[in-house]
């Protein structure tokens, strides 16, 4: 469990009520989104869902009909709604961070926190659910993992800018609220 930089653990929650969950696919940013939300009683949301609310299409649809780049602008256009939102835990997706000055834009803009999940709780996860995730669907179970970690060494440089650094046992609700500092 680390704090990256200069958080004061004491700052009450209301100080940190904008909160951008980071990670990779399968980490369980979403889960954690609606949890710590529930427990703010504040909005907790989904970026992938909010794209798929606002372009009318899955994810999957977009990558296909309209091509990664795409997908990549209209992530960063939706991410940029948060600036007007009050409180709020979001969930972003796993390449948010990487593209458009995203990262730079949260960390403006709210605390991130990275869920740092190893690659193997990553491919246990993601095994089954290949089919609606583009960037993996045509990969074997065995390409998978290598997938994964070369994936995970491209966005380092990007998740490692995050706030906070939650990391295997230590990802649980209790860590996340006292790190944001309730
Ligand atoms: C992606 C992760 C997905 C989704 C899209 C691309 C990525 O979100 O945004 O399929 O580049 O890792 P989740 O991390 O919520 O699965």
């Amino acid at each position: 469990m680390q704090i990256q930089s200069s958080v004061n653990l004491h700052i009450p929650v209301s100080a940190h009520s904008h909160i951008f969950l980071i990670g990779m696919m399968g980490s369980g940013k979403s889960y954690w989104a609606k949890q710590l939300a529930q427990k703010l009683k504040c909005g907790g949301y989904d970026l992938d869902y909010l794209i798929e609310m606002n372009e009318e299409k899955s994810i999957a649809e977009i990558f296909e009909e309209d091509g990664e780049s795409y997908f990549r602008k209209a992530e960063a256009k939706v991410l940029r709604w948060f600036a007007e939102k009050k409180i709020f835990v979001l969930a972003t997706g796993g390449g948010t961070p990487c593209f458009h000055e995203n990262m730079e834009w949260m960390n403006k803009n709210g605390t991130t926190i990275w869920i740092d999940e190893s690659i193997d709780v990553l491919a246990e996860r993601l095994k089954p659910e290949k089919e609606h995730r583009p960037l993996i669907k045509n990969l074997s179970d065995n390409e998978l993992k290598d997938f994964l970690s070369q994936k995970l060494a491209e966005r380092r440089p990007f998740y490692s800018q995050s706030v906070i650094h939650l990391k295997d046992d230590d990802i649980n609700l209790k860590n996340i609220v006292k790190l944001i500092g309730e």
